[in-house]
């Protein structure tokens, strides 16, 4: 019979693993410590002369530094004593003092069901498997050819076909002797009193076999070959076997790779996960075709602490990514909380690693940002704080988003943190209590008189810096840190050469935070070294040759999208002017204000005088002026082509 886990767990956690194991081997006195339940002993497992046999009672569990054998009680008494399963329960109940749970004759018959329902769903696998190698199969096999997969990831995933045909596999598995009740019972069949004959489900598809977390296929997705199919993907209806909410694509085999380290990374498609694999990520999931819910945040927790959420990086995608958020938040405590890694707009994972490699889908990842960030970037982005009532009402939201955190102690971590930087955000916008602006003086609570208070340690000001940093390059992510002030020099640069002449000696100090842009600024400098600066198609080939050709391809995309058209081609020269002279403005004041902030921020850090602080607070201020007067700016506003709010 099936004991229910919550049984097990309860008599091992009354048995102390050393008094099961104690009854067959003799402690060494020397090195157990048995007010810290720590036990050492010869391994009766491997046979040996000083103990490397180890066993903790705090974590139920023995290990051998000799041979290497492990486990829990159980185990043991299988494997030392040679029980059968339920006679080591029953020798643990015992000793445990617990009754053993009465048979469950009903359970036991749906758990029958269940097993021989994994069979039907394993042999229409098969049928799909082979249904794609066969003459049928010839459309579908181009199809996953054309996108890139190898016979040998097809194979891996199982992948199939499912025939254009209202009873091919129904017929299959009636022929093998499959009853009508299993088959509907698996959701392999529409059927139902308005269905005279039920008919498959699946009909002209790509197969995706959906395994549990034991690697028993449980359901399918299927995927359209026909574009003008009324459903892209069609998964199957909930079952006994299924159910869609509980369930992530490839979880048995990202929690395997996961032994190998890292963490859990959640995409949004089937077809993702495949490619990722396929590209080297294995530790990869996805929810089937609902925005994730807290039972598959709960999977991806029993996976890792941090489990990274990936999301698309148009305005679809941010919203799903807020939305895993509000999802996580209740729940979230110190080691369960969520990153947030967001893809260049318009792509899948898929997309990318095909046409930039893993490693464009690694530094993807490599950007992601904590849950805090995420939450704090929506209320804020786009938002003007300039009146008592608005920055109120900041805080209430805060209040109340981070008052759904059920961990107490995390709980007040966020309020801590979310009051920090609302004061940070605050002291710089308006000049903090000192700033150049006039300041206030308010006597808000909370509000720092001097550095000692909440602001020590360089926490405030570094909240301020980081945040204004953090968030343009998370809302410009569109092409990976670049932002569209320094494209929109380059860019305008490339497209109108006779600029660069104009503005030679800021050209060749240009300083620029983006490496991609650097490699462009720099065979900008070669063309002009080369004296081939003088026409467009000149300073495009030095670029191409340079290696650059994707990247300008990026920024000029950039530009584009961020609405910048004075930098484009097609613009006069004197729009293009102007918007280069604008850029090359907040260029300079963004770029040397940022270094004073470092060095600021530095100076507050290893002494946090008045002095300092009153430093710090003026830069922040400035640099938010810069920041403000962007967003004015057509183009270089941060909330630009994005939900705003206001
Ligand atoms: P996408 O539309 O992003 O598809 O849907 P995809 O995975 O990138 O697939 P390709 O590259 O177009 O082949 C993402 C996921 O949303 C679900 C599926 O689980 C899909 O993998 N989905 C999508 C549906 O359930 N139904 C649909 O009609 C579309
Ligand atoms: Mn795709």
């Amino acid at each position: 019979m099936r004991f229910p886990p919550a049984f097990l767990d309860e008599i091992r956690d009354r048995v102390p693993i050393s008094q099961v194991i104690g009854q067959r081997v003799a402690w060494d006195r020397k090195k157990t410590n048995t007010s810290r339940g720590d036990y050492w002993a010869c391994c009766p497992f491997h046979g040996e002369k000083s103990p490397s046999f180890h066993c903790e009672d705090k974590k139920g569990r023995y290990h051998c530094f000799g041979c290497s054998v492990s486990g829990d009680h159980f185990k043991f008494l299988t494997e030392l004593e040679g029980l059968s399963f339920p006679e080591a329960v029953e020798k643990i109940a015992d000793m445990a003092g617990v009754p053993m749970p009465v048979r469950d004759e009903r359970e036991e018959r749906r758990e029958k069901e269940r097993a021989s329902l994994t069979d039907v769903m394993e042999m229409s696998t098969v049928f799909f498997q082979e249904r794609l190698q066969g003459p049928e199969g010839a459309k579908a096999r181009a199809y996953l050819r054309d996108r890139g997969l190898t016979p040998a990831t097809q194979q891996s995933f199982r992948l199939g076909f499912a025939p254009d045909s209202r009873n091919a596999l129904k017929e299959h598995l009636a022929a093998k002797g499959v009853p009508k009740a299993d088959i509907e019972a698996c959701g392999l069949v529409r059927h139902g009193d308005d269905i005279p004959v039920s008919y498959d489900w699946f009909r002209d598809r790509i197969m995706f076999p959906i395994p549990d977390s034991r690697g028993k296929i449980i359901a399918f997705g299927g995927r359209a070959l026909a574009p003008d199919a009324l459903a892209k993907y069609m998964n199957s209806p909930d079952t006994e076997l299924f159910h869609k909410g509980n369930v992530l694509y490839n979880f048995a085999r990202a929690r395997k790779a996961l032994a190998k380290g890292g963490t859990v990374i959640a995409v949004e498609g089937y077809m993702d996960v495949i490619a990722l694999a396929q590209a080297g990520f294995e530790n990869v999931v996805a929810p089937l075709g609902t925005a994730l819910t807290e039972n598959q945040l709960e999977l991806l927790w029993r996976m890792a602490p941090e489990p990274m959420l990936c999301f698309d990086g148009d305005k679809a995608g941010l919203k799903a990514a807020w939305r895993a958020a509000d999802i996580a938040l209740p729940s979230v405590q110190a080691g369960r909380s969520a990153r947030f890694a967001l893809l260049p707009e318009g792509k899948d994972p898929d997309d990318l690693v095909k046409a930039e490699g893993p490693d464009a889908f690694r530094a993807v990842l490599s950007e992601a940002r904590p849950l805090v960030d995420l939450l704090w970037m929506r209320e804020t982005s786009g938002g003007v704080f300039d009146t008592p009532e608005r920055r109120a009402e900041l805080e209430k939201t805060l209040r109340e988003l981070t008052s759904r955190i059920r961990d107490e102690s995390l709980r007040y971590h966020y309020q801590q943190e979310m009051r920090e930087r609302v004061l940070s955000f605050f002291g710089s916008q308006r000049g903090g209590p000192q700033g150049p602006r006039g300041g206030r003086q308010d006597g808000r609570p909370g509000q720092p008189k001097a550095p000692g208070g909440q602001f020590a340690k360089g926490g405030g000001g570094r909240i301020a810096i980081t945040e204004s940093l953090g968030q343009s390059a998370l809302v410009k992510r569109g092409s990976e840190g670049m932002s569209v002030r320094e494209a929109t020099i380059i860019v305008a640069l490339i497209n109108h050469p006779a600029l660069i002449d104009e503005n030679f000696a800021h050209v060749e100090f240009l300083d620029l935070a983006n490496s991609d842009l650097r490699r462009l600024h720099a065979a900008i400098l070669d063309a002009m070294a080369h004296d081939t600066a003088d026409d467009r198609h000149a300073v495009v080939a030095t670029v191409e040759r340079a290696g650059c050709g994707e990247i300008w391809g990026r920024a000029v995309d950039l530009i584009r999208r961020a609405r910048q058209w004075p930098a484009l081609e097609t613009a006069a020269l004197e729009d293009a002017r102007d918007a280069l002279n604008q850029a090359l403005h907040l260029q300079r004041s963004a770029r040397t204000l940022h270094k004073e902030l470092r060095a600021a921020e530095a100076a507050m850090d290893a002494d946090p005088s008045d002095e300092n602080f009153r430093h710090l607070i003026e830069i922040q201020a400035q640099f938010q002026d810069v920041q403000a007067t962007e967003a004015l700016i057509e183009g270089f506003g941060v909330s630009s082509g994005r939900a705003g709010r206001a």
